[in-house]
């Protein structure tokens, strides 16, 4: 079947905002134009002294497999002392790298490897939280009064509840309750209330709210004064509590810390996990991340079958053989997706797309290689920060089944270690099997090893993209979005960047549609996977195709 589709009657308009620089603009770090963000979690990356877990040293002697592949810029899921009930999102240390990664030596070491290589390094920042066993919280779980008393959120009465929100009781010798951020072994730190109603409340800008605060602040000082580029932020929308819909506690927050990071390090960049740019960007974020919560956008590209049935994700090539009504579209995408792009460019921010995350199955789980293939180019050329989870570019699988790690439930067959190699353990480490992290290789035996300089490999495919997009300045964070072709019942998706068109069809058959006044310079494409030609302002993709060209 080919369909031909006229775009200039009708068609949706959308803008993704002006070029004009703003303020906020002026203070972006320069190096986020062309970052591409590699994320690892270090407990699974690469094992060096042979205990069976990832390490520091693990991550130094991959880098320069991370930058040929083309991601210039690292996330480390937290590294921090913990007693690991959440993969280390309970921190114990804010200040200490955990001894199973090694010493702060080691991280200092790192951030100059990094730096050696032009490439940038952000840790884990987890501020709305910490683990039970943080000396703040032993400190501020005693009947006496004392400096940390304020520091989490504490009921003044042993059985009293907070409305909304998990609490604990019966734990510590003070005579009130805690609040919970996450599991029970993650006590809410205190930001305060927007609008305290009881006496145990404190307000945002209470002596409480800003020690909390200012220690936040003191962490951060203490990495970036190590060399570190920025932080991913967990849970960055959820500080304040009882707060309005814009979360304009939380905001107030985080523009405090924006401001301490404009006056002191210019450089340094923060991504939000809050999954709302036009709440975080305002907020004093320079990125934030599309996630794969409930309504979002971007679940539609890649994740539709955790809820939706049956599966209508953007590049499963199944999902475009339906009945009209009943086929994937790339409008589900872009109707929250544009607006969210207008506003984070407006408040002079990114928005950051992932191939998958530590919290997401992996993309693999239901898709085929070219699928996924597609997916990236489409991530990989849309503006804003893109972030590649560790294994995804190999084409790792979610590992079924996988028995709890860490707090990990369900999320361990994402966290699985890395492939190297076909030898003992895949060269993930040395140790025996039933030491390791986690089994390595349940289910899929890619490897980086296999797959290197293999023509069509997913690490060869992935490889090639992240180059094209550092070739073009177009392709990059800055360049505008302007959508050329997206419809209803259709397959096609083509956007303008600058003066490249890109265009993809993610169904099982060639299509063809019309791009009204636009016409490349040439006839081939710039850059292909499957074929595509371009003539005349007729554009026809191969099934399963994604193409570039020249204006
Ligand atoms: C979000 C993190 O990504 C997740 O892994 C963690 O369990 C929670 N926040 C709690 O910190
Ligand atoms: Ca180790």
């Amino acid at each position: 079947m080919c369909v031909l589709h006229i775009i200039n009657e009708g068609r949706k308009v959308f803008g993704s905002g002006t070029n004009d620089m703003n303020e906020e603009e002026e203070d972006m770090p320069g190096w986020l134009k062309d970052a591409v963000f590699y994320e690892i979690y270090p407990q699974s990356f690469c094992d060096t002294n042979g205990d069976g877990i990832g390490d520091i040293e693990g991550i130094i002697e991959k880098l320069d497999y991370i930058k040929d592949l083309g991601c210039n810029a690292l996330w480390i899921n937290p590294c921090f002392d913990s007693p690991f009930k959440d993969a280390g999102y309970d921190v114990r240390d804010y200040k200490k790298i955990a001894p199973r990664y090694g010493t702060n030596d080691d991280a200092a070491r790192l951030i100059r490897e990094c730096h050696a290589r032009g490439m940038h390094i952000f840790f884990d920042l987890v501020p709305g939280h910490t683990s039970e066993e943080h000396e703040w919280f032993r400190e501020s779980s005693k009947a006496e009064k004392n400096e940390y008393s304020g520091r989490y959120i504490w009921t003044d009465m042993w059985l009293a509840g907070i409305p909304g929100h998990p609490y604990i009781g019966g734990e510590a010798e003070r005579n009130g309750t805690y609040m919970l951020n996450f599991f029970k072994c993650q006590p809410a730190l205190n930001y305060g209330f927007l609008h305290p109603t009881a006496r145990w409340m404190d307000g945002i800008h209470s002596e409480n709210a800003l020690a909390t605060r200012a220690a936040l602040k003191d962490v951060m000082r203490f990495w970036l004064d190590m060399g570190l580029d920025g932080f991913r932020v967990d849970m960055a929308n959820s500080l304040v509590k009882d707060d309005d819909e814009q979360k304009s506690g939380t905001q107030d927050v985080w523009r405090d810390v924006r401001k301490m990071l404009d006056e002191e390090y210019p450089d340094a960049a923060m991504v939000a996990e809050w999954g709302v740019p036009e709440e975080a960007i305002p907020g004093g974020f320079h990125m934030d991340f599309s996630l794969d919560w409930e309504g979002s956008g971007y679940k539609t590209l890649l994740r539709d079958y955790e809820k939706e049935d049956p599966d209508l994700s953007y590049f499963r090539k199944s999902a475009h053989d339906g009945a009209p009504g009943n086929r994937a579209n790339i409008m589900r995408f872009l109707k929250g997706y544009m607006e969210s792009l207008k506003a984070a460019k407006a408040a002079g921010g990114y928005i950051s797309l992932i191939t998958g995350n530590h919290d997401t199955p992996r993309i693999r789980r239901y898709m085929g290689e070219r699928e996924v293939a597609l997916a990236f180019a489409v991530i990989f050329t849309l503006p804003g920060v893109p972030f590649l989870y560790y294994g995804d570019e190999i084409g790792m699988k979610y590992a079924e089944g996988m028995a709890t790690k860490e707090g990990g439930y369900t999320r361990t067959g994402t966290r699985t270690p890395m492939q190297w190699t076909s030898g003992k353990n895949f060269g993930f480490s040395t140790a025996d099997a039933e030491k390791l992290y986690l089994p390595v290789g349940v289910g899929n035996d890619v490897s980086v090893e296999a797959e290197e300089g293999v023509e069509g490999s997913m690490l060869e495919i992935t490889r090639s993209i992240l180059s094209l997009r550092h070739s073009f300045e177009d392709l990059q964070a800055d360049a505008d979005l302007e959508i050329v072709y997206a419809e209803e019942e259709q397959s096609v998706f083509a956007y303008r960047r600058g003066n490249l068109l890109c265009a993809v069809n993610p169904s099982g058959t060639e299509q063809t549609v019309m791009t009204g006044t636009l016409s490349a310079a040439g006839g081939d494409p710039v850059f292909a996977i499957g074929s595509g030609s371009f003539k005349d302002s007729a554009l026809t993709l191969a099934a399963q195709s994604f193409a570039v060209w020249k204006l």
